[in-house]
């Protein structure tokens, strides 16, 4: 993995996120702010059973399978196809959106559109190609014109991705958007607050850093700054849990 801050044409990552400058903060797990919003609530893996069935048991294959066959709740019905996941099994990055949108429906990977072209170019600022990360969405199938996944959505999804979690065993999840964020947490607050600090998946130990969704980048190209920090952030995080 290449460490831009080592990198002698940096800028180039930077150009890639669409940031024109910037100042060097020298980032070390040590100085990282304090997470000051209360660890949620533990998830459980009992939650998993609720679906009454052994999706916490299963392998890599069977949860695939029983993914791209699941009829839980009214998305299916919407689909072409389910999105399971993309990237590297053995991770040490997991990135979590929200849900597919149409270009993800269609070709069956999440973020391929343009938010996932930012996505590729974000990655890239912290040195990592999109092959070594893991992306994922809260939920596997698009909802119906973009709308937002109900509630009741992203709970039936749970369990797959708590599985896939399970599986990677990230050192870190980086969250984006709000959908991500307040469901990963189990919090009602704005991605504003929760963003810019460590924080954890449930009571897993994972680290956890939300920042904002690609495809709010892309309608609001000045909040990139805080995006960039973000990064900085959790690639500190991974170094550190890495030395
Ligand atoms: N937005 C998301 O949150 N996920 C995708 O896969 C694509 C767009």
């Amino acid at each position: 993995m290449t460490n831009p801050s080592d990198h002698p044409r940096r800028s180039l990552y930077l150009d890639a996120m669409g940031i024109q400058e910037w100042a060097r903060r020298d980032e070390t797990a040590s100085k990282l702010p304090a997470a000051s919003v209360p660890d949620p609530a533990p998830v459980s893996a009992v939650r998993a059973g609720q679906m009454g069935s052994d999706v916490a048991t299963l392998d890599w294959e069977p949860l695939c399978e029983r993914v791209l066959a699941c009829t839980q709740c009214a998305l299916h019905k919407g689909r072409t196809q389910a999105v399971f996941g993309v990237g590297n099994r053995q991770a040490q990055w997991m990135i979590i959106g929200e849900a597919p949108g149409a270009d993800e429906d269609r070709q069956g990977e999440p973020f391929v559109g343009r938010a996932g072209k930012l996505l590729n170019n974000m990655l890239l600022a912290v040195g990592l190609k999109r092959e070594e990360v893991y992306i994922a969405n809260i939920v596997k199938c698009r909802p119906p014109n973009n709308r937002d996944p109900q509630p009741e959505e992203a709970q039936s999804c749970e369990p797959y991705l708590q599985r896939q979690i399970e599986l990677i065993k990230p050192k870190l999840i980086l969250a984006l958007g709000r959908i991500a964020a307040q469901n990963l947490l189990k919090s009602t607050e704005a991605v504003g607050v929760l963003r810019g600090k460590r924080l954890n998946y449930g009571d897993t130990g994972i680290p956890l850093v939300v920042t904002y969704h690609p495809a709010y980048l892309l309608r609001s190209p000045r909040e990139k700054r805080k995006a960039w920090h973000d990064l900085q952030l959790a690639r500190a995080i991974v170094a550190a849990s890495s030395s």
